[in-house]
């Protein structure tokens, strides 16, 4: 379907909720016409929250002393893997700070474990790293990953976003080498960051386009206590940090790129619980990312408060029949991107 950058601008401008059930329906038609009724679940493993980067919206940046740090070993993020498979999801999602404790080998090795042992599609979603380690990671059985780029205005970026000291970020052309090498390529933003535009968020879902990507992750910022960008005086809310709102993003994501795998993301769910998760699988979402990182290091990965609100462990056992309560299902096998698949034939 055609849209214009006009009315991507209209629907998200709107306020009126009659404006906001239609995109929403016409986002539903399109995700099921381009990816159907499957919901690909992906066991979200948060391995480690060491993290050398000063994010200004993340609660475990380097810059919050507070933290308490964790870094699972080898043998524990094994056993999740385990558990994922068991659970019968067709993926396993590794994610972790910008950790430079996590050595390349290592990171190697595990891949080659957990792909050898359960043979599950391999996420990676660990920072800005390397060409060199994207490559031997590869190799080593990863199949995709994820490098939000948060905005695509640039300023508000740098703002949010600072650079280390002698490397600039520059997440476009990551994304650009990650799929060189042949992953299947995930990206995506906060909606709501103070000093973000309705215009910004135009282009942001144009540069999904343009990127080409597989997998796109929408989710509104949640502000978190103690971090810079929580007591800010500089940049004005425009756009509404809400679960409407980033469900609004969602849609127009799914009609601007109808074949990506779009997940009902964590932040919609920390917001309002299932029916978040609910509303952005009616919107145009496709995947799941339940979290199965062991309780006592989950509470620690606190990137914004109240992440755990969902009982995932109840919930990992009753969500295909929670998916067929409202006429969808729990996907089979890997879950590739649809993208993906058409590029290789
Ligand atoms: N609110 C919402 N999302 C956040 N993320 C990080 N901090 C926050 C926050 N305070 C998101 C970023 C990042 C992803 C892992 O989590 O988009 O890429």
């Amino acid at each position: 379907m055609k849209i214009t950058r006009k009315e991507m601008l209209e629907w998200l401008q709107s306020e009126n909720p009659l404006d906001a059930d239609e995109l929403f329906r016409i986002a539903d038609r399109i995700r099921y016409e381009f990816v159907g009724d499957e919901v690909h679940l992906r066991g979200l493993v948060e391995f480690s929250n060491y993290c050398s980067r000063s994010c200004r919206y993340c609660g475990i940046a380097a810059t919050s002393r507070d933290v308490q740090r964790y870094r699972m070993s080898q043998a524990e993020i094994l056993a999740c893997a385990r558990e994922i498979k068991k659970l019968n999801y067709g993926t396993i999602v590794l994610q972790s700070g910008e950790d430079w404790g996590v050595d390349t080998a290592w990171v190697a090795e595990l891949l080659r474990m957990i792909k050898g042992e359960t043979g599950l599609a391999i996420t990676l979603s660990l920072g800005e790293r390397e060409p060199k380690e994207f490559e031997e990671w590869f190799a080593a059985g990863a199949d995709r990953y994820l490098l939000r780029f948060e905005t695509s205005n640039q300023e508000l970026y740098a703002k949010i976003h600072p650079n280390l000291e002698n490397k600039v970020s520059d997440r476009f052309a990551i994304l650009r080498s990650l799929r060189k090498i042949g992953y299947e390529i995930g990206s995506g933003v906060m909606v709501g960051i103070p000093g973000q535009s309705y215009e910004d968020l135009v282009n942001d879902l144009l540069m999904f386009k343009k990127l080409d990507l597989d997998m796109i992750g929408i989710g509104p910022y949640i502000a978190a206590p103690g971090t810079p960008l929580s007591s800010n005086q500089e940049l004005r809310q425009i756009v509404s940090a809400t679960v409407s709102m980033a469900c609004k993003v969602v849609a127009l994501a799914r009609i601007v790129c109808p074949k990506s795998n779009i997940p009902s993301t964590t932040a919609l769910a920390t917001l309002e619980g299932a029916s978040g998760r609910l509303q952005g699988l009616s919107c145009g979402a496709n995947v799941l990312m339940p979290n199965v990182t062991p309780e006592q290091y989950r509470r620690l990965y606190a990137i914004y408060p109240d992440k755990t609100a969902l009982n995932e462990e109840e919930e990992n056992f009753s969500l295909a029949e929670w998916l067929e309560s409202f006429g969808r299902k729990q996907g089979q096998g890997r879950g590739d991107s649809v993208n993906i698949l058409e590029r290789m034939a």
